[in-house]
């Protein structure tokens, strides 16, 4: 006779794993068992230093001792709704693997749809061949400064944040990619700490609503920061201060301003962006608004000084 434990060290990691995936989806109340798979791969192949092409061909052999308790440690985190980001300390956004961890809110994949924006409004300004001084408030991990930097050379990127602890990992990023050169962090409120003109601000600032935010997941609440998340009673709090800061910080000449909001957010921002700009006696504006991947009007865009599309020079 062999012990529960015995017999578990004889079974194929493939039979282990599709057992770790069934108790993720019943944990997480989730019908998504291909996604559980992914995560239990991905647990399996951090503890024992696999990649996951490794993981899957291993699949007809038991998993070494070591590797299996390793395993357990990181699937009980998950199961007690620890965020996978976190627990593998990484996020893919943008192409780029970002490190991430308390403190920082992972970034969301609705958020590359801020960075095509922000790099077409970069590659089409009158200072492209030159250099092009971008801001990105509530810059959180650096994904969108970063991913920004990274995409589009010719920009000096400021990345702003109110918290010390999101800093931190936005600078482990700025070092992990190399681009200290052209990458500056500040410590503030909004776009408070800039000293120069920009000529296109970014800002994915939090945009739930206090009332939504109550009903948002445990995973969510009880891991990444509230005050990355919440966007006070309207949502779009934080967004109305940046707006009326906006003349005070964006070039005369020519600039853009782009913002990632929630759902039904859309036509307020705009109105209220219009509106600061307007006072400011910037124009004429151009407005555009941006649809994510489902659809959703996810970024407003307001520009104002940009050559007409024949204007602009060859190949810009
Ligand atoms: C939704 S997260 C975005 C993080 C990152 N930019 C991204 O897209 O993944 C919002 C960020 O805004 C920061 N934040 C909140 N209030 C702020 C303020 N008043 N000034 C500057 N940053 C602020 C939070 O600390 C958080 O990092």
């Amino acid at each position: 006779m062999t012990g529960p434990r015995e017999l578990r060290m004889t079974e194929p990691l493939r039979d282990i794993l599709r057992r770790a995936a069934e108790r993720l989806v019943a944990v997480h109340a989730s019908e998504d068992l291909d996604e559980a798979s992914l995560e239990a791969d991905l647990l399996f192949g951090l503890a024992s230093g696999l990649d996951r092409s490794h993981v899957i061909a291993a699949g007809a052999r038991p998993p070494h001792a070591d590797a299996l308790v390793a395993f357990e440690t990181l699937l009980a985190r998950r199961l007690q709704h620890e965020p996978l980001a976190y627990i593998l300390g990484a996020r893919e956004f943008f192409g780029m693997t970002f490190e991430v961890g308390p403190g920082c809110l992972i970034p969301r994949p609705e958020t590359e749809t801020l960075v095509e924006a922000a790099l077409a409004a970069i590659t089409e300004h009158p200072r492209h061949r030159r250099l092009v001084r971008v801001a990105d408030i509530g810059t959180g991990s650096g994904a969108i400064a970063l991913s920004i930097a990274q995409h589009a050379p010719s920009t000096k990127v400021y990345g702003i944040d109110v918290s010390g602890d999101a800093l931190k990992w936005a600078a482990r990023n700025m070092r992990r990619f190399a681009l200290q050169e052209r990458v500056v962090l500040l410590t503030g409120d909004l776009a408070e700490p800039l000293s120069e003109p920009i000529d296109v601000l970014c800002a994915n600032l939090p945009y739930v609503p206090t009332d939504d935010y109550e009903g948002l997941p445990d995973e969510i609440r009880a891991s990444e920061p509230q005050i990355a998340v919440e966007g006070g009673p309207t949502g779009i709090e934080l967004i109305a201060r940046l707006a009326d800061q906006l003349a005070a910080h964006l070039a005369e000449d020519c600039a853009a301003a782009i913002f990632e909001l929630g759902a039904g957010q859309a036509s307020w921002v705009e109105e209220l962006v219009v509106k600061a700009l307007t006072a400011a006696g910037r124009g004429p504006l151009d407005v555009r608004v941006h649809r994510d991947l489902r659809g959703i009007r996810r970024v407003v865009e307001v520009r104002y000084g940009y050559p007409l599309p024949e204007a602009r020079e060859p190949g810009a």
